[in-house]
């Protein structure tokens, strides 16, 4: 939509909005009829079982002509039931079996940290207040989720307003700022969580926040083997609780069903929206142990947080009827299985464009890093806008694809990250990675052409 016509504030204000009409499968259709591959998952690997599922438009029709809402400080209803058993009993890594329902990934880790403060306030410890998160992380926009993130482009025109929040490195071997001698990683970046807790004083330290394999902010770079492991030691030792932020991982984007998954390790909340429901409605949650809310229950409290539209029926309903089409289908397995032949076709496609400086992740979230020189490493300039040119390149030929800057050092640094619905085949798959060849191919023509 023509940004003069519009009455929508649209996030890019200057920009020319393609009209959606239609989604099916990995594919979206514009009013044009032209035809886009949902590369990144509706942007943020969202989209996890694709679009159109009749099974799941059927649920929510169901459940609005049945009940719409209820406030869950009233009442229950068989819809939050029903997603928070099948999120247990399905989905859930060992021992999570109570879910606080939110609406979005931003509350999920609000609330998971104002669960972790209050854990610690009714056990006499109320002085555990600080919350250790890491840079190059991305755990939500509110103002609470905002500090805790480490991505420096988005908090920083709000960083006065901030709460005290404090940042270690990232897990991040390729580009290590924990001690710089990385690859391989030899776990120093964990060494950082012990002394920072030290420094503080644990008794003024509450909770670690980490994203298992990070999205957005550097374009899915998995732990290191031993690193989730050291972390929770560290975190066991000085009594702070480990929260994984699994909004983007969570529900099989990773090829397992939440991505700690892969080390078996169990934090103490999991944080999770996105994939729960697909993008079919807005949905969210925080997993915690039966103890953990035992500990509260037992001196007689409740939860001191609250969202008018948490527990939304027609949310929980569409998130059961997602859940249910990813186990019945086997969208996990699908999702390790095609992401492997996707991360080889990504290394080959490396193999011809030296402006691919790296290609990493797990399962159906896959990044590459983009280098201006392969063998330094050395980023392009951001003037340059890399990556938003092969976003729009790609997204001109029909192809979604989620570009970021800021990878080196919240400054310099471009990258793409994909993550197409979990239903996507191989051969879906070579259609994506033959559209981003060729954008690659163009944008590589159009930097030379600047000189
Ligand atoms: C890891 C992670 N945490 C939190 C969020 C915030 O989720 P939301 O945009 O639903 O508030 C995101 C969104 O991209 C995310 O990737």
């Amino acid at each position: 939509m023509n940004p003069d016509l519009t009455k929508v504030i649209h996030r890019d204000l200057r920009r020319t909005y393609p009209l959606l009409v239609r989604g099916e499968g990995i594919y979206l259709y514009d009013a044009e009829g032209k035809r886009y591959i949902d590369g990144s998952g509706g942007s943020a690997a969202v989209t996890s079982i694709g679009h159109g599922v009749a099974e799941v438009v059927e649920a929510i029709s169901a459940q609005a002509r049945t009940l719409a809402y209820t406030p869950t400080h009233v009442f229950t209803t068989a819809a939050i039931e029903t997603c928070a058993r099948l999120i247990v009993e399905e989905f859930a890594p060992p021992g999570f079996e109570r879910v606080w329902f939110v609406s979005g990934g931003s509350e999920a880790t609000e609330n998971a940290v104002k669960m972790a403060l209050q854990y610690h306030r009714e056990r006499g410890n109320g002085t555990k207040q600080t919350v250790i998160s890491r840079w190059g992380s991305y755990h939500g926009s509110t103002l609470g989720a905002l500090a805790w993130s480490g991505n420096a482009g988005r908090r920083r025109p709000y960083v006065g307003v901030l709460p005290r929040s404090e940042h270690i490195p990232a897990c991040f071997p390729y580009r290590c700022a924990a001690n710089g001698g990385c690859p391989p990683c030899d776990l120093s970046c964990a060494g950082h969580l012990e002394r920072v807790i030290r420094q503080l004083g644990p008794e003024n330290v509450a909770a670690f926040i980490a994203e298992p394999v990070v999205g957005a902010t550097l374009a899915a770079v998995p732990a290191s083997a031993g690193y989730l492991q050291a972390i929770r030691e560290i975190c066991d030792r000085h009594d702070v609780l480990f929260i994984a932020d699994e909004v983007m991982t969570g529900f099989g984007r990773t090829g397992r069903n939440f991505a700690v998954d892969h080390w078996a390790v169990i934090p103490d909340l999991i944080a999770c929206a996105k994939g729960i429901s697909g993008g079919y409605a807005p949905l969210g949650a925080v997993l915690a142990k039966p103890e953990f809310v035992g500990e509260v229950r037992r001196r007689g409290s409740s939860f001191v947080i609250g969202h008018t539209s948490a527990g939304n029926p027609l949310s929980c309903a569409a998130g059961a009827a997602v859940l249910r089409y990813l186990r019945d289908h086997d969208l996990v397995r699908n999702a390790a299985e095609v992401g492997e032949h996707f991360l080889r076709r990504l290394r080959a496609l490396q193999d011809r464009h030296p402006m691919i400086g790296d290609v990493r992740g797990m399962g159906l979230l896959l990044g590459i890093e983009l280098a201006q020189d392969r063998a330094t490493k050395a980023p392009f300039l951001p003037s340059l806008g890399v990556a938003k040119r092969v976003g729009a390149a790609t997204l001109a030929r029909g192809l979604v694809s989620y570009p970021g800057t800021g990878t080196v050092d919240g400054v310099m640094g471009d990258h793409l990250l994909y993550a197409p619905p979990l239903t996507i085949t191989c051969s879906q798959v070579d259609d994506l990675v033959a559209i981003l060849d060729e954008s690659l191919a163009a944008v590589a023509g159009e930097i030379t052409s600047l000189g």
